[in-house]
């Protein structure tokens, strides 16, 4: 929660309707932390670069410091660990299962599904337009059911820019588990999408961000990880004003997200390919086995050839199309940027 100095020191700054806003959630942090029950958060890590650990830590720095709310972390373990750095077929390899959600074996957790937790946080990155293999493992294991039913959900992407039908994927998997999606968090390269194209595989495949040094260094930026702290803000005033118990986001006016419509039909096309190619692989053999190579050598030529094609081409027709689009792309962006939104009006309360 804000201080009360950091609260004074902005009040000149703020319109009306902020004040009224900074009054309430003024009321709710002056309540004794000591008369209200903890309140439980669960939070389901995996992360590879250490990026997404960055950025739930950003948003985690204030509930870790209220004494009226506990925070339990549990990292995922895929019992065949993915490598980082990756090879190129190692990296090529996972598509197939990544794209039709087929859930990795993964070790156990430290919880037995009868705890109890008030919110869930969700943080996952995207591997081939879907929820990355081991949330996906995750959210297909009985653990899962137990621990989501009822529950509200926050789903935390950190990601290159492409995760739209991703979140319709775990909406999904989220929606198996009888867990309620409440807020929806995403992080992505600032970077122009021809650049992330190139940027983010080096990283990948060389674990090293800022390889090319006359491009940005790959992956969310610095400053968007720090200022992620606002929906740790936001979230432990819900917590003490007991708002996770309803249907309404948590996040909202706070720029969770900001959905570039234009990109979703390269999402549906890639989408389609990768189920089609996805199927072809795994009828030829198992992860990781080499008689897969041959195949996904003749697809990344496919999909270089549609990235260096289709992608810029069909970014290039809907700018021309752009003033005859315009109402589609609105209605789009606000169907995928729901339920929290990309609206800025607690920024003042709660951003930097
Ligand atoms: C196998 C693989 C596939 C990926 N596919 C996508 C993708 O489809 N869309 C996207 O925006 N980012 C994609 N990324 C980038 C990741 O979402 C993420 O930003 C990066 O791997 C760092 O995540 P980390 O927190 O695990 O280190 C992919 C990364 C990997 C390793």
């Amino acid at each position: 929660m804000l201080d009360w100095g950091e609260r004074g020191g902005r009040i000149h700054n703020l319109q009306p309707y902020a004040l009224c806003l900074i009054g309430l959630t003024a009321l709710n942090s002056i309540r004794p932390p000591s008369s209200a029950p903890i309140k439980r958060v669960l939070v389901i890590l995996y992360s590879q670069t250490g990026q997404l650990t960055r950025i739930v830590d950003s948003i985690l720095e204030p509930l870790r410091q209220d004494s009226g709310i506990d925070v339990h972390v549990e990292h995922l373990r895929p019992v065949t660990p993915f490598p980082f750095p990756w090879t190129f077929f190692s990296f090529l390899d996972v598509f197939p299962e990544s794209a039709h959600l087929v859930p990795p074996q993964m070790h156990s957790l430290a919880l037995t599904g009868d705890e109890d937790f008030d919110l869930v946080i969700l943080p996952y990155q995207v591997w081939f337009l879907a929820p990355s293999q081991p949330m996906t493992g995750f959210l297909k294991g009985a653990l899962a059911k137990k621990l989501l039913a009822g529950k509200p959900v926050v789903t935390v992407i950190g990601c290159r820019n492409m995760w739209l039908l991703a979140q319709e994927k775990m909406k999904d998997l989220l929606k198996a588990c009888g867990a309620r999606l409440i807020d929806n968090v995403a992080l992505t390269d600032p970077s122009p999408t021809m650049v992330t194209l190139l940027t983010t595989p080096v990283w990948l495949l060389t674990g090293k961000r800022d390889l090319l040094s006359a491009l940005p260094p790959a992956g969310v930026d610095d400053a968007s990880v720090v200022a992620a702290r606002r929906f740790g803000l936001a979230l432990c005033d819900a917590l003490h004003s007991d708002a996770e118990r309803g249907a309404a986001p948590l996040l909202a006016g706070l720029a969770a997200v900001d959905v570039d419509a234009r990109l979703l039909f390269s999402e549906k096309m890639a989408t389609r390919s990768f189920a089609v190619w996805g199927k072809l692989l795994r009828a030829v053999g198992e992860p990781g086995q080499a008689r897969r190579r041959p195949l996904l050598l003749l697809y990344v030529i496919f999909l270089v050839a549609i990235i260096l094609t289709i992608v810029p081409v069909s970014l290039v027709v809907q700018a021309l199309l752009r003033p005859f689009l315009l109402g589609r792309f609105a209605a789009l962006k606000r169907v995928y940027e729901a339920p929290s939104g990309s609206g800025r009006e607690r920024m003042a309360l709660y951003g930097r």
